[in-house]
């Protein structure tokens, strides 16, 4: 670990382009990912750690398939009683950091049938369903309506048909959390139109989108949402899942950073 000083000079001889942020477990994904240089949240000016269990909190430049990129392991949460400009820390520092395209992962839970454990999702819209808003950060109105970019998800899917599968482009739900919503709930949110549920991602796409950098997010789904599934998932099969997906994630993200800026 080095000082923040020493990380941003780091940072700024290899000019990344891209940040990715990983979301809980996800970790495996950055396999392809070549560290230079790494600091802990708490040492980055407008970052605080997380406190979640499974989120590293270190903040990273390397390289990744030969790309220059950030790399967040771990992000804050809303749920861990952030405000807004807090949960969206890692945005601006990504921005500071000469990053223009902002690439967001998350673990789900699957509402779309057809979204399985072990399933990507790219997402090209959400519901943004979170507590109070406490974001200075934007006046009211501001903000974009479509934060992620309609061709990165074009991206994605070309990078998943090469491989012989279908990317589902999907709606996700954002919730305050801790706790998983009820069966209730996801009836409601599937009524909504929602394809995947989560506690994260919408605040910082639409800050990333403020700010002016390209954004791209993909869920991936750990377990069927509440009451959606109709036969408990055996544990072996869910780690299996996991895994797999974990391998098609870090493919994914190395598209997402080599694709054309
Ligand atoms: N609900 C909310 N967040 C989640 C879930 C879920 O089912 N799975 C992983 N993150």
């Amino acid at each position: 670990m080095v000082a923040f000083a020493a990380f941003a000079r780091t940072a700024a001889a290899l000019a990344p382009r891209a940040a990715v942020v990983l979301g809980s477990g996800l970790g495996g994904a950055a396999a392809a990912f070549v560290e230079r240089a790494a600091v802990p949240f708490g040492a980055v000016p407008g970052l605080v750690p997380p406190s979640v269990h499974g989120h590293g909190g270190t903040l990273a430049v390397g390289e990744w398939s030969g790309m220059p990129a950030l790399l967040f392991r771990g992000r804050v949460h809303f749920y861990e009683g952030h405000p807004w400009e807090v949960v969206t820390g890692t945005v601006r520092t990504a921005a500071e950091l000469g990053a223009r395209r902002l690439v967001l992962t998350n673990a789900a839970g699957g509402i779309n049938p057809a979204l399985a454990p072990g399933s990507l999702m790219a997402i090209q819209g959400h519901l943004k369903l979170l507590g109070p808003a406490a974001w200075r950060g934007l006046a009211a109105g501001d903000g974009p309506v479509r934060p992620y970019a309609a061709r990165l998800i074009e991206v994605m899917g070309a990078h998943e048909r090469t491989g012989g599968r279908e990317l589902l482009a999907g709606l996700y739900a954002a919730l305050t959390g801790p706790s998983y919503e009820t069966p209730a709930e996801i009836r409601a949110l599937a009524a909504c139109g929602a394809d995947a549920v989560g506690m994260s991602t919408a605040l910082e796409a639409e800050a990333a989108a403020a700010l002016g950098l390209e954004v791209a997010a993909v869920s991936c789904v750990t377990n069927k949402a509440a009451g959606i599934g109709e036969t408990a998932l055996d544990h072996a099969e869910v780690l299996t899942n996991a895994a797999l997906a974990v391998d098609r994630l870090g493919a994914l993200l190395g598209a997402l950073i080599r694709a054309p800026y």
